[in-house]
Formats: C-alpha cells, sequence, structure tokens
C-alpha cells in the first residue's frame, strides 16, 4: 500500500510538538473532543458535534487508512494550540485537502497562523506534497482571510444546505 510511515508518527516540528491522534491516551481523547466540539469550531465544521462513541469509531477508521492524518499540536510548555489534518491524500499526484482548528480556550493571538504554518511545512517539506487544497465555507471569512495570506486561491465552490463552500488551492514548491 503506497503511503508515507510518518501520517502514523508524532514528532517535533521546530518547536511544536506533533502528537498523532492514534497515540493519544483516553484522557487527552476526551480533551480533544471538548476542543473539537467548541461552538465556534462547531459552527464552521461539516459534521457538527461530534459523540465520543463517534470519536472512537472515527479512530479505528483512522488506524487503517492510509490516506488520512490527524495531529494534536503543543507548543513547548505543552499546551495545546490546536489541532491540524491531511485528508484525501493522493500518494501518486501528490495531492492533499488540509484542516484545522485551534483550541479556543487558549487565549493566544495568531494561533491559526502557526497551524497553518505546521500543516503546510509537513506537507511540503515532509511529505512532499505538491499541492494542498480546502474546503471553506464563505461566510468563515476569519480562515478565508488567513488562507489568503498564505497565498490560497479559490478554485471552486459548491452549495451544501444552503451553504456556500469555497474550494481553495495552494500549489508547493
Ligand atoms: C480559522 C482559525 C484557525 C483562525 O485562528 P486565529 O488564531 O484566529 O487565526 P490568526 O489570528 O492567525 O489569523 C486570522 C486573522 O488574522 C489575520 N492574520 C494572520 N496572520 C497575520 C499577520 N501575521 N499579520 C496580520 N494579520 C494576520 C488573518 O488574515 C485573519 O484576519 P482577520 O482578523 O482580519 O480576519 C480559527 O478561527 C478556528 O479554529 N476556527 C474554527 C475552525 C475553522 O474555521 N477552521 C477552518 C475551516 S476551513
Amino acid at each position: 500500500m503506497l503511503f508515507n510511515p510518518l501520517i502514523k508518527s508524532s514528532f517535533c516540528l521546530k518547536e511544536y510538538e506533533l502528537w498523532n491522534y492514534l497515540h493519544l491516551s483516553t484522557a487527552e481523547y476526551k480533551s480533544l473532543l471538548k476542543l473539537r466540539n467548541h461552538p465556534e469550531v462547531i459552527k464552521w465544521s461539516f459534521s457538527g458535534n461530534i459523540t465520543l462513541q463517534q470519536h472512537l469509531n472515527f479512530l479505528s477508521d483512522l488506524k487503517k487508512s492510509p490516506n488520512k492524518a490527524y495531529w494534536l499540536v503543543k507548543n513547548k510548555e505543552g499546551i495545546i494550540l490546536g489541532c491540524v489534518n491531511l485528508s484525501r491524500i493522493n500518494w501518486v499526484k501528490l495531492e492533499a485537502y488540509l484542516g484545522l482548528f485551534k483550541n479556543f480556550y487558549n487565549p493566544s493571538k495568531r494561533i491559526g497562523q502557526v497551524l497553518l504554518k505546521i500543516i503546510l511545512d509537513i506537507s511540503a517539506d515532509l511529505l512532499g506534497l505538491k499541492k494542498v487544497s480546502l474546503e471553506v465555507f464563505e461566510q468563515n471569512l476569519k480562515a478565508i482571510n488567513l488562507y489568503k495570506r498564505f497565498g490560497f486561491k479559490i478554485e471552486d465552490f459548491y452549495y451544501t444546505n444552503n451553504r456556500k463552500v469555497l474550494i481553495m488551492s495552494k500549489n508547493l514548491k
């Protein structure tokens, strides 16, 4: 099966710790779920509120998947900044979709920028991907501004439940 084992790993990247969801303790899963179910994250997510059982099912699927990777990001003080992920990884075309959400219980500024830089570094430098894309609700201006700042361009759009979703992409070197 074609894939890079790094997507199943936890590692350090610069001053950050990337904890693969596959390596989290039960207590850490529960903390993660609390961050994931924060109203500000749910508002912009495609799947709404997630139960512990759904989360555990998702993790068992993640174990088997060669084209998805999810990491919890901590800084060097061990504080959780948020989560980043890659999905629909195409190991032939070297393309993927990325996702991220910040820890809304952490009052620090500019966490989004840190998370996006991390997932772009993983994509380009560690996995050698050539292109990353993402889907974002048209009303999610905070995220869209962030993506534009990092050079993402709108490539397409579609509607789901009367909400417009933009597909944005960026070519990597
Ligand atoms: C999207 C998300 C990660 C942004 O986190 P954040 O910490 O607010 O992000 P940042 O502050 O780094 O960047 C966002 C804003 O700062 C701006 N910004 C980023 N880096 C900047 C910089 N160096 N200088 C000035 N402005 C900057 C962005 O353009 C954006 O501007 P705005 O305030 O005018 O909208 C966060 O809101 C989140 O987790 N949302 C819920 C989940 C979500 O929407 N995920 C994306 C789904 S596609």
